[in-house]
């Protein structure tokens, strides 16, 4: 039988992507736009996107949301009408332009949270899993929880169990705080959650009366003008969490399943993340949560089976063996090294293909490595480490025997040794890597024979406000402006 493909698609809010599943159930690609525009959070698909697609003669076209429903809640909103976005076809006209003139047979539109739980649950090895999304807004929700199992055919089949709906947001929440403590909404949430740790939880009540009033309409620039940024980032990240625990107590109570597949950009809050084992026993979160990852989700909807999930280095592919004695030397000698090696990460985290390694030992070593990414002072950096070695060095919360995406925090058992991967709170957002061949565990194994240290430290490879090298153009652009030497 000639298999065909199917491309999933998410774009017009932020971070636009591109996902093509092979009717087999292969993830054969998966890459976000900005890596190809060079912008960050680029909100279209690019034509450099849609080039790395041409290789695959694709027959259905799946997008993430529907775009008529979106276009019914701006306008119940009081944000007006795009009349040019209403339609399947104008949507997909304006992102992708040229190329649709030879539009595939099938197109097929989702509903957005909908796109996140198949997202997740499709990835995940669980035959039956509770699914909870929380992001910023789908079409009407911000909050849903799924029943999700495969029929006796292998079909997925989705319940939807409960749902809040507009302008009642954790997501749009967090977002709002995000742009009070003067930083990017929709972008730099996790530098919010990572200031959290430096305030004092001051003001949730405030921020409990800010969700419950008029927070659809922002925050007023006014709004606390005497608290400290740390303080409210504090408040903020108290009262996310717990509204995020209640939520996970409500999709337990269903009685649906103690496996949780969490979607939705909250689901890359790692704080939070450390206590999901108390409401569940197995924990899935696809690396790739917020709606860049409901590409992946749309096209799995359309082929309507379990994937073959293996990793999520899944979008550019820089050819060659990953260069495991070269870092290894260049980190001996130097301390910090690049790698653009193999297939780019899908999802917001570098893992290992995209990276700024270093070795984390000593008290210098964050400041030098803070000299080529000018991050703030107050942000840890993360460890890498032998899955094997992990319990040794942190004390891994209940649900988390395994992190293999950076998903949530532990507590570093030995923060003095460690400083640049631990933070002010003690905790250390970990990368655990199993035995899986893959070039950051043939890397860590060497590093380990070399030095006994099992971790590095591991960083996203990106020139400062451009997001992560995609290509090997972008590598040697990074290795001219910092004097880094990037290995491929
Ligand atoms: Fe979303």
């Amino acid at each position: 039988m000639k298999l065909g493909y199917i491309l999933g698609l998410s774009a017009g809010f932020h971070d636009a992507a591109a996902t093509v599943i092979r009717t087999d159930g292969e993830i054969v690609f998966a890459g976000h736009s900005e890596r190809y525009s060079k912008k960050k959070n680029d909100a279209n698909i690019c034509l450099n996107l849609m080039q790395e697609v041409c290789n695959y003669e694709i027959d259905t076209i799946a997008y993430y949301e529907r775009p008529w429903l979106k276009q019914l809640r701006n306008l119940r909103s009081g944000q007006g009408i795009d009349w040019n976005n209403i339609t399947i076809r104008q949507v997909l006209r304006n992102q992708l332009g040229s190329w649709l003139q030879h539009p595939p047979q099938q197109i097929k539109t989702y509903n957005h949270h909908l796109s996140h739980a198949a997202a997740g649950f499709q990835t995940s090895p669980y035959d039956r899993a509770t699914c909870v999304v929380i992001d910023a807004i789908g079409e009407f929700d911000t909050i849903s929880i799924w029943g999700a199992e495969y029929d006796t055919q292998g079909k997925a089949v989705y319940k939807k169990l409960w749902s809040q709906t507009y302008p009642h947001s954790i997501g749009l929440f967090y977002s709002a705080i995000t742009q009070r403590v003067g930083l990017h909404p929709l972008d730099e949430e996790y530098i919010t959650m990572g200031m959290a740790a430096w305030g004092k939880p001051r003001y949730v009540a405030e921020c409990r009366a800010l969700l419950e009033d008029n927070l659809h309409i922002g925050i007023d620039p006014k709004w606390l003008p005497d608290a400290v940024n740390e303080d409210i980032a504090a408040s903020a990240q108290i009262l996310t969490e717990e509204l995020i625990y209640s939520v996970m107590r409500r999709a337990r109570k269903f009685g649906w399943s103690s496996n949780l597949v969490y979607m939705g950009g909250v689901a890359l809050n790692c704080l939070a993340n450390r206590n999901l084992g108390e409401y569940f026993e197995n924990i899935w979160i696809m690396p790739c949560p917020g709606d860049a990852g409901s590409s992946l989700g749309a096209a799995a909807l359309a082929y309507g089976r379990q994937l073959h999930w293996k990793d999520a280095f899944l979008g550019h592919a820089i050819p060659g063996t990953y260069p495991v004695d070269a870092l290894v030397d260049h980190l001996l000698s130097n301390a910090i090294a690049g790698v653009a090696s193999g297939r780019a990460e899908f999802g917001p985290r570098a893992l290992g293909n995209r990276s700024l390694l270093a070795d984390p030992r000593g008290i210098h070593i964050k400041d030098q490595v803070n000299e080529i990414k000018r991050r703030q002072k107050f942000r840890p950096f993360a460890p890498v480490i032998l899955a094997e070695q992990a319990d040794e060095f942190f004390s891994m919360p209940r649900g988390w025997s395994s992190s293999p995406y950076m998903q949530s925090v532990a507590v570093c058992r030995s923060p003095d040794l460690y400083p640049a991967v631990c933070h002010v709170d003690g905790s250390s957002r970990v990368q655990t890597v199993a035995a899986d061949g893959s070039g950051i565990r043939r890397l860590l194994e060497a590093w380990y024979d070399r030095t006994g240290c099992p971790m590095l430290l591991n960083t996203s490879l990106n020139i400062r406000g451009e997001p992560m090298v995609n290509d090997r153009a972008d590598a040697d652009r990074f290795e001219q402006q910092y004097n880094v030497k990037v290995f491929s």
